[in-house]
């Protein structure tokens, strides 16, 4: 290897290392820990009277995380008592790797409720929902009809959260089992900011909410969810990466303009 490719063979690994959270180098110099003979217990001496025992497994306690998650979000009676059941809850794997936990942002008290997948990778720095650039086409996108997170009155704000509050690795879809289990939160968390419409960001919030994907085919039409009226949309990362939907962005913006003030 020369030393250019072990350069970008040691950047892949620090980046890696990134990726899975690490934040500070703890040594000066590398320890090449398979070097230490020193540190390494000294083997064992077999007594050939005694058979060796055998591992007997140690059966792991089955735990529902669906059940476990019910009944931590039923026990929240507010907002503040709901984030801290959920930075509790340990049975999502999420929750290793990520850096932040995400909660919300804008104004509880918002007429509308966005609900978007997962943070990212600049949500999970900022410990902020939608503050990468899909976050900031959102912005621009609520600003056009006079919206916005930042605004006090409710009927001009929107309270802002995500089906999953840790970023899943390297940014992945969330997976069934971890939709499944955070859905609890998720439905407490409409309960409790009890907003007059939802809309829905994407596919991975129908999922959750609706059971169903399909956002192509469900945009623009309104459905019912836990008894508010609901609108699908397009995930502002999905306009990014196909600028051409938004003409269908600006249609469902102005079907939701329309529901607010009509
Ligand atoms: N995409 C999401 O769905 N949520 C965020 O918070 C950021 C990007």
């Amino acid at each position: 290897m020369d030393s250019s490719e072990t350069y970008w063979t040691d950047r892949a690994l620090l980046e890696w290392q990134v990726e899975l959270g690490a934040t500070d180098a703890i040594l000066d110099v590398p320890v090449d820990r398979y070097g230490l003979e020193a540190a390494k217990p000294a083997p064992k001496a077999v007594t050939p009277e005694k058979p060796a025992a055998v591992p007997v497994p140690v059966a792991k306690p089955e735990v529902d995380a669906v059940v476990l998650a019910r009944t931590a979000a039923q026990t929240a009676s507010d907002l503040g008592a709901l984030s801290a059941a959920m930075q509790a809850f340990e049975h999502c794997d999420l929750k290793q790797g990520a850096r932040s936990f995400v909660f919300c942002d804008g104004n509880p008290a918002a007429r509308v409720m966005i609900i978007g997948e997962a943070p990212g990778r600049e949500e999970d720095r900022a410990g902020r929902p939608f503050v990468g650039r899909a976050g900031q086409l959102l912005d621009r996108m609520l600003e056009a009809i006079q919206m916005g997170r930042a605004a006090d009155d409710a009927a001009r704000s929107v309270y802002i959260t995500n089906v999953l509050p840790w970023r899943p690795p390297s940014n992945r879809t969330p997976d069934k089992d971890e939709i499944a289990m955070m859905l609890p939160f998720l439905e407490r968390h409409i309960a409790l900011a009890d907003p007059e419409i939802i809309v829905l960001m994407g596919n991975t919030p129908c999922q959750a909410l609706l059971g169903r994907t399909g956002i192509t085919r469900m945009r623009g039409n309104w459905v019912e969810v836990l008894g508010k009226p609901c609108l699908p949309m397009f995930h502002p990362a999905y306009l990014l990466r196909n600028p051409i939907a938004k003409r269908e962005a600006w249609a469902d913006l102005l079907e939701l303009n329309a529901r607010l003030r009509g």
